[in-house]
């Protein structure tokens, strides 16, 4: 009998059930083409949860997560909440789950397709070929370090956040990264601030002990600003790259803009123990909520890496990535990926585009 995988389904706010929702229907096309059977069980965080149980994770959303095979989780946000109390955050529902179910380690593939090339604000001859994975580190960092605050000290106000991280942290998402290049082109850079940050120093000597593991790997560090600057002038230079939370947050999102737009940039946050969570790497962009406007290829690619790393269906996996590249070639497009003489499509069908496309 086939394997029912249980997927915990967590839209999120802005144009987070709106990507989610064609996320679903390639899941289902899947469910269709191959006879597997996921069970979707729906639950609120960020914003509407909020809105609707007054804290942005409610305890049942963790209980749905951790008693799941897999979380999908759509975006959290909305300006509207600008002004609640920070502790009630939308963001903090994000913050909240990776923490909560222990994701470390927080896979963003910026692959360039070539149908896309021509989208990148950058000239074709460096963008071509692109494919680079970072892996952030997602559970430590000035996100989680205490202590942290805003204090009145001396009449004047005084706000401040711990960059920290353990031996172990470091250590786990290190080797996890080796681990992954060892199985792509066995190149692993390292992006810290060690020559101004003790905790930088730190990551460069766990990295430096770790790689010892890996021999056939070869290591290279570089200082964050640098590797912001390099990411420009020549992408091609990298393939895995590994950092910490803050730096992984913002290179991640300046290597979407290599690849076209953050619309493709798909992630994968994964835990040695319990299940993953997947979710694009954009935000819930709610001045585009409900507008049909959104490109919904990150979600999508985010569910072909739920397929890979969390159910082990390779085969899956890659009839949504064919799919995908399928519906490119055939020159359909959203807004943030469109151009001259391409065919203009909303988020909903560019979902049904691509589900059409899955083939065993
Ligand atoms: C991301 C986002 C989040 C982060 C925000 C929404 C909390 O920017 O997933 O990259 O900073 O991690
Ligand atoms: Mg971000």
């Amino acid at each position: 009998m086939a394997n029912t995988y249980k997927i915990a389904v967590l839209p999120g706010d802005g144009i987070g059930p709106d990507v989610i929702e064609q996320g679903i229907k390639v899941l289902k096309a899947i469910t269709e083409k191959f006879g597997h059977k996921f069970k979707f069980t729906y639950g609120l965080i960020g914003g509407i949860a909020v809105d609707e149980k007054g804290v942005p994770l409610p305890e049942e959303t963790i209980e749905l997560a951790k008693n799941s095979d897999a979380v999908f989780l759509g975006a959290v946000g909305d300006w509207k909440y600008d002004t609640l109390d920070p502790a009630i955050r939308p963001e903090k529902g994000l913050l909240g789950i990776r923490k909560e179910l222990e994701l470390f380690a927080n896979l963003r593939p910026a692959m360039m397709y070539d149908e896309l090339v021509s989208s990148s604000t950058l000239k074709e001859e460096y963008v071509k070929g692109v494919d680079i994975m970072i892996v952030r580190e997602l559970t430590g960092d000035v996100y989680f370090g205490e202590p942290k605050g805003i204090q009145e000290r001396n009449g004047q106000k005084v706000g401040f956040n711990n960059m920290i991280y353990w031996e172990y942290e470091i250590e786990r998402i290190a080797k996890l990264a080796f681990a992954i290049a060892m199985k792509r082109s066995k190149k692993l850079c390292s992006v810290d601030k060690a020559n101004v940050l003790d905790v930088s120093r730190l990551w460069r000597e766990v990295v430096e002990r770790v790689a010892k593991n890996y021999p056939e790997v070869e290591l290279s560090h570089m200082y964050v600003d640098n590797a912001a600057m390099q990411l420009i002038r020549n992408p091609k230079q990298f393939d895995v790259m590994v950092t910490g939370n803050i730096f992984g947050d913002i290179l991640s999102d300046e290597a979407s803009m290599l690849i076209g737009s953050l619309g493709m940039l798909a992630s994968a946050s994964l835990t040695d123990k319990g299940p993953a969570m997947y979710e694009p790497s954009h935000g819930s962009a709610p001045d585009l909520k409900g507008l049909n406007k959104v490109n919904p290829i990150a979600t999508i690619m985010s569910a072909a890496m739920m397929l890979k790393y969390s159910f082990n269906l390779d085969n899956e996996a890659e009839a949504v990535e064919n799919a995908v590249k399928q519906v490119l070639k055939d020159g359909y497009r959203t807004f943030d990926i469109m151009s001259e003489g391409k065919t203009l499509v909303g988020t909903s069908q560019m979902g049904d585009l691509i589900a059409e496309n899955i083939f065993c």
